[in-house]
């Protein structure tokens, strides 16, 4: 099938495309659209047919369940079992926004968006495209990340063509994601409220709102056969090409250690990308470097982790050596997908270990 993107500047002037892409969700077909954190995959949510081909189209696992898109508050009442006082506390705070809840589900979720299980994950986008294209289509809309299952979530139109060319009908183009990080799962069925994923809502801003507030211990550790409380998570994740190693220390130890490995890879002919900071990028004279932004504002940084990634592919970097960033604010979200594409490899810079094994 060829896959058609279709150019969104103005919600009202577009409205045409939009209308376009209303029909094909009605008509039980995906949609690639944006939103504010990464572009998502739609359909129609209360369709399982439909819902069937967002699995096929990313290679997806049956086992992984879906986030349901609404456009109004009052959407979320049907999907819902029950709506506790505390959901609806977050809702007017942080909706629209990066926040995923994780309610008791209702009988029309059908089981494939909720992978069987007894809960539904719900967020309402704050991107005005991605807001008018759920309305018009008139019904909630499943959608995870459009990418190919396993690969680093997209966060241009052009990204997700990269991943899903041939394979989808439509991709709606609002330009490069603002937030860049998919939004933070919080799952409100446990006796605490519990961070599943970290993302742009931060445990930080939870706190203030809620008091005590849990993060999943599989936040930065891997889950060494504990079981996923968010499916997504067991996967190794994010991952670009390129092997990712995380660095970790104090910043002269660390720029001391990724410079020592740099030198060591290129002696053995592989070409090495260096994952840095408006802070350190200057003390790296070799390898091809990338910068994320300044340490003092990890929000920038965490918009621009993935198109970097994905960049260093397209360099035809081998190994991507990355500085640890302090997991606070955004900065958790930052460490948690870095280290899922680093499938947790973890030098301590202080450490006299050098290297070690590269994949090839
Ligand atoms: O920002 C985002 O959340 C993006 C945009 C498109 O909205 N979507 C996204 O979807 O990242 P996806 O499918 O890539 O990630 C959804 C995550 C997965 O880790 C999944 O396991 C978890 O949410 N999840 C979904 N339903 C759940 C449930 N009922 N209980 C626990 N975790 C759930
Ligand atoms: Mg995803």
């Amino acid at each position: 099938m060829e896959t058609r993107i279709l150019r969104i500047n103005d919600i009202d002037k577009d409205c045409g495309a939009l209308l376009e892409a209303a029909k094909l969700i009605q008509a039980g077909e995906l949609v690639a659209f944006p939103t504010e954190t990464v572009y998502g995959l739609g359909a129609n949510a209360l369709n399982s047919g439909a819902v069937r081909k967002i699995f096929e189209a990313k290679g997806r696992p049956g086992d992984n369940p879906l986030i349901v898109h609404i456009s109004k508050l009052q959407d979320v009442d049907r999907l819902v079992r029950e709506l506790p006082l505390i959901a609806t506390v977050l809702m007017e705070r942080f909706w629209p926004g990066p926040l995923t809840l994780i309610l008791k589900k209702s009988s029309v979720v059908p089981d494939i968006v909720t992978a069987g299980l007894d809960t539904v994950a719900i967020r309402m986008p704050r991107h005005p495209v991605a807001l008018k294209f759920i309305e018009y289509s008139g019904v909630p809309i499943a959608a995870p990340s459009a990418n190919r299952s396993g690969h680093t979530s997209p966060t241009t139109a052009q990204h997700v063509l990269d991943d899903l060319d041939g394979r989808i009908p439509l991709i709606l183009d609002g330009g490069k994601c603002e937030v860049g990080l998919e939004s933070t799962v919080l799952d409100l069925t446990a006796d605490v409220p519990t961070i599943l994923r970290p993302g742009g809502v931060t445990y930080e801003m939870l706190t203030q709102l809620l008091g005590e507030v849990e993060i999943d211990s599989g936040a930065l550790k891997p889950l060494e056969g504990r079981l996923a409380k968010s499916p997504g998570m067991k996967y190794v994740h994010y991952a670009p090409r390129a092997q990712v190693v995380v660095v970790r220390g104090q910043i002269d130890e660390m720029i001391k250690k990724i410079n020592e490995l740099t030198q060591e890879y290129m002696e053995q002919g592989v070409t090495v990308g260096i994952l840095a900071t408006c802070e350190t990028k200057d003390h790296y004279k070799e390898g091809k470097v990338l910068v994320l932004g300044s340490r003092t504002q990890p929000a920038i940084m965490a918009s621009n982790l993935f198109s970097a990634l994905r960049q260093f592919d397209d360099m035809g970097v081998n190994i991507v050596l990355a500085e640890w960033i302090e997991p606070k604010d955004e900065g958790l979200a930052i460490m948690n997908r870095m280290l899922r594409a680093a499938a947790f490899r973890v030098v301590d810079a202080e450490s006299s270990t050098v290297g070690g094994g590269f994949r090839g």
